[in-house]
């Protein structure tokens, strides 16, 4: 039974409890998207997946040959970003929403190599973060939402109730990560995965503009050695506490 299909079948979080808001931070590739995911299947929550906005604004950059030679062009970027439409919406039968770029469809696209490595280029810009915090703010404003990135719990939603910094050791972030890509059948080596981690770790801690920190109030998950299901009963927990 693969994780969604666990998340399916546990038993209905009891709807007395009132929904809550909920932040979930950390590095790279450490399972925050996968834990958020089957948590919101579990309570009937919203996922917001804030790092996907941040792979298609990169996409539209990419896409409109605004990086030359490694260097992004700052002020096109942001003489462009009334242009950028981003959007999260559920394909006919699917159980996840996917990242739509302008009305397009770009779930597939913006998880490749080429949009890792150039992400933290574009995240690192005052106003695509002014941007992306103003519409995440928007989307995080009803209750039953988890909203998962880098900084939730510290720039986004400072009052979540429940705030989770998800930490792994590296070598599983990468490995995970370089699974994570051969399973989409793309090409990449365990060396480029890692390089590309540990650069985007680096970047996220030390920009000037809300780094990737752990918010005082934050509960840490090192999910090392745990599996999927023991993180969700971890979490699961951790709602009930917080309800
Ligand atoms: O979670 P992810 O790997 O898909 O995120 C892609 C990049 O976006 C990541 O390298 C850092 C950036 N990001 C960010 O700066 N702030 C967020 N809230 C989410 C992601």
């Amino acid at each position: 039974m693969d994780l969604k299909q666990q998340s399916q079948t546990l038993a209905p979080f009891p709807n007395k409890v009132a929904k809550i808001t909920i932040a979930i931070d950390g590095y790279s590739s450490c399972g925050k998207s996968t834990l958020a995911k089957t948590l919101a299947h579990s309570l009937g929550y919203q996922y917001i997946d804030t790092g996907a906005m941040y792979r298609c604004v990169t996409l539209y950059v990419i896409d409109n040959k605004m990086i030359y030679h490694g260097e992004l062009d700052v002020k096109a970027l942001v003489n462009h970003l009334d242009d950028i439409d981003i959007s999260f919406r559920k394909p006919e039968g699917a159980i996840d929403a996917d990242a739509f770029l302008n009305g397009v469809n770009v779930e597939e696209k913006i998880r490749g190599m080429n949009i890792s490595n150039h992400v933290s280029l574009v995240s690192a810009v005052k106003e695509v973060r002014l941007r992306m915090v103003a519409l995440q703010q928007k989307m995080g404003h009803a209750c039953g939402v988890i909203m998962e990135g880098r900084d939730i719990g510290t720039v986004v939603l400072p009052n979540a109730e429940l705030k989770i910094f998800m930490t792994a050791s590296l070598e599983v972030r990468v490995r995970r990560r370089f699974n994570e890509i051969k399973s989409k059948g793309q090409e990449v080596s365990l060396e480029e995965v890692k390089e590309n981690v540990l650069s985007r770790d680096y970047k996220d801690t030390h920009r000037e503009e809300s780094p990737l920190l752990q918010a005082n109030d934050a509960v840490v998950l090192d999910n090392s050695n745990l599996s999927h299901q023991e993180q969700l009963d971890f979490a699961l927990k951790l709602v009930e506490e917080h309800s």
